[in-house]
């Protein structure tokens, strides 16, 4: 039996690769940094050449370093930033334009042609997402629309489409297989969720060819063969990060749910094979496909997490590095009554106010810097906590513990007040790299390395378990002067 797991994790500013062995250590990292471009204000593009070259080159530099023999390797599994578009010839296997990031926003206003064609209802029921310009369809059209004769050679097959994954997939089996998995094509604003099938709807009004698309496949199966230099590995999983992640965590059960903490947040609850509408600006989302059967999942994030971190350091040069922010934010006892609410770019669900703006409230003549600190701090919490409450309205269900990764969940101030602030258990990992471990998860089951999930289930280790300690009368004013807090936020450019 083969023994090690290789998990490529193409994340927005990295491209990462990590060697698990059967028992879930950690045999090597390697990871190169990705360069953005921005050529307009509000427009980010990324090279698809340099995405796959940068992934090529981790992978082999893992396998080298680790000193393993790559045909000891079991099987590879994927995972990547999702949205990110990209179109290429077929027959030259060259991209046809740059890679248009999941943050761009130039597509806005076909997004608004969209809606102004009635669209909104049949876009929220059919693809389970809020319309927006994040998502991969309006930046295929824009691409075919730029790009001379690409939409008649799009209808001949002669162009594909694919979100990274599918790209990373195409190139690594030297353009044999044109694939994703049910969990990127959810993130396209072109996929039925229900019927599992690419929407004609959608294709019609956006004038998108079907021959370009890829065919949809599980999270976890053979799809075909990574040609390395002295072996051939068999690709077996596939996720999108943020999905990966909730699977990483063992998330398996329906009300499972993590969060990760980067620069933004997101926030993912497994609602099991029930998709939820959500009435609270959630999207729904495809959790995993295994087999024939799907898991939906409802999804949240925080546009701005660590990121408010990284402006007090920044911006406001309170502090050199991130991580002192923990150390002074305990450097009082509470925020003395000031609020920092990070809306810099608008506020998300359940909000969902693009004229938002940040503020910060409730400083007196005793403010101190470590208590903006602390506002800063909490405000993570307290924007993860209004995600929460919308899951828990959605699902009409209490949240029995959240699992944790990222970046910021090392910050163990942090989690103890998102555990205070939720009322929730958190519990967080001994491995924090949830996402490539979601994806070495679904490539190993897919060859037999792992037999199901129960076995998956009993590898995950816990690390530390944040109990809640407020009590609930702080809490409810804590709360309510956050919310008065938000209140301030909302409209503010309007
Ligand atoms: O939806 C975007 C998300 O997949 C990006 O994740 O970790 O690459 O910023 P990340």
């Amino acid at each position: 039996m083969k023994k090690y797991l290789l998990a490529l994790d193409q994340g927005t500013t990295s491209s990462r690769a990590i060697l698990f062995d059967r028992d879930q250590n950690i045999l090597a990292i390697s990871q190169r940094e990705l360069t953005q471009i921005y050529p307009h204000e509000g427009w980010v593009e990324q090279n698809p050449m340099e995405i796959y070259s940068s992934q090529y080159a981790v992978m082999v530099e893992v396998l080298a370093s680790s000193g393993i023999d790559p045909n000891e390797v079991a099987a590879i599994g994927i995972t990547n930033q999702r949205e990110t578009t990209i179109l290429w010839d077929k027959e030259t296997g060259r991209p046809i334009y740059n890679a248009i990031v999941w943050q761009c926003r130039r597509t806005a206003p076909l997004v608004q042609e969209l809606l102004d064609q009635g669209l909104g209802d049949h876009i929220r029921k059919t693809t389970g997402l809020v319309p927006d310009a994040y998502f991969s369809a309006t930046k295929i059209k824009w691409i075919l629309d730029h790009v001379d004769g690409a939409r008649e050679r799009a209808a001949k097959g002669e162009i594909l489409f694919g979100t990274v994954d599918c790209w990373l997939t195409w190139k690594l089996t030297g353009g044999k297989v044109h694939i994703t998995d049910a969990t990127n094509a959810s993130r396209t604003m072109l996929y039925d969720i229900h019927k599992l099938d690419w929407d004609d709807t959608l294709l019609k009004a956006l004038d998108i060819p079907r021959a370009m698309l890829p065919e949809v496949r599980s999270s976890s199966e053979v799809y075909g063969y990574a040609a390395l230099p002295d072996a051939h590995i068999p690709i077996a999983g596939i996720a999108g990060d943020q999905q990966a992640a909730l699977f990483g965590q063992t998330c398996f059960a329906p009300g499972d749910a993590k969060n990760t903490y980067g620069t933004g947040c997101f926030l993912l609850m497994n609602t099991g094979t029930r998709a939820i509408e959500s009435k609270n600006g959630l999207l729904t989302t495809i959790a995993v496909k295994l087999g024939d059967t799907v898991q939906y999942a409802l999804e949240g994030s925080v546009f701005v997490g660590g990121a408010v971190i990284q402006w007090l350091r920044d911006e406001m040069r309170f502090f050199g590095e991130a991580r002192d922010a923990e150390y002074y934010a305990q450097k009082v006892k509470d925020t003395g009554g000031v609020y920092l609410v990070p809306a810099f770019t608008g506020l998300g669900a359940p909000h969902w106010d693009m004229y938002a703006r940040g503020c910060l409230v409730g400083i007196t003549r005793g403010t101190k810097r470590e208590h903006i600190i602390r506002a800063a701090q909490e405000s993570i919490a307290y924007q993860s906590n209004d995600l929460l409450l919308a899951m828990q309205r959605d699902c009409n269900t209490q949240l029995a513990e959240l699992n944790v990764d990222g970046g910021a969940s090392r910050d163990a101030f942090l989690m103890q007040f998102q555990a205070d602030i939720s009322g929730c258990p958190i519990r967080r990992p001994v491995i924090r790299e949830t996402t490539a471990l979601g994806a070495a998860y679904l490539a190993g089951l897919a060859v037999g390395v792992w037999q199901d999930q129960d076995e998956l289930k009993q590898l995950w280790r816990c690390d530390t378990v944040f109990q809640p300690e407020m009590d609930d009368a702080t809490r409810k004013i804590k709360l309510h002067g956050w919310d008065k807090a938000v209140g301030r936020s909302l409209h503010w450019m309007e």
